[in-house]
């Protein structure tokens, strides 16, 4: 009789850990969120552009929040623009602030800030949005 209780009870704590961690692991594939990126490139030298200033704003209501700021590297490249919130489905809007970038290396540039919107409509995916510039214009291509 209480061999039998001891060998239920092992069983169903070994049962409720087994839910415990299936739980756990879905969860964990459900909160996979996506990521926004960006990649300054120069068009003018083939080289990458450090030191560009950008902002992430996101759509809300009609208003633009503010969601973090970032400063591409070395490589040009900007990472950090979620500041540890969650990608969401909404529309954003990236804003480099070009003119600072020339006007520190002593040049000059018909646009004094360069503005991306783009729409997230699925937010499990990727946002890789590039900017390839010089002073006198600009493209941009969805990236993953
Ligand atoms: C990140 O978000 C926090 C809180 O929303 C804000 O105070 C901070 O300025 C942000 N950081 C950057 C680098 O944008
Ligand atoms: C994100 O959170 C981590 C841990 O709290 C912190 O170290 C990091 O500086 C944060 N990043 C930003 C961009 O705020
Ligand atoms: C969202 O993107 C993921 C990854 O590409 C894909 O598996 C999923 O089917 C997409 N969801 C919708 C509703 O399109």
């Amino acid at each position: 009789m209480y061999k039998k209780v001891i060998c239920t009870l092992v069983l169903s704590l070994c049962l409720f850990k087994a839910v415990l961690t299936t739980e756990r692991g879905s969860l964990k594939r459900f909160r996979q969120n996506g990521h926004i990126s960006s990649h300054v490139l120069n068009l003018a030298t083939g080289k990458p552009s450090p030191n560009v200033e950008a902002a992430l704003y996101i759509k809300r209501n009609n208003d633009w929040v503010l969601v973090g700021r970032d400063i591409s590297n070395q490589d040009g490249r900007m990472n950090n623009f979620l500041n540890n919130s969650t990608l969401e489905e909404a529309t954003y809007k990236l804003v480099f602030e070009t003119e600072n970038y020339y006007r520190s290396q002593n040049l000059e540039t018909f646009y004094p800030q360069v503005l991306i919107y783009f729409k997230v409509e699925n937010n499990t995916q990727n946002f890789h949005v590039p900017l390839v510039m010089n002073q006198y214009g600009y493209s941009t291509y969805r990236g993953s």
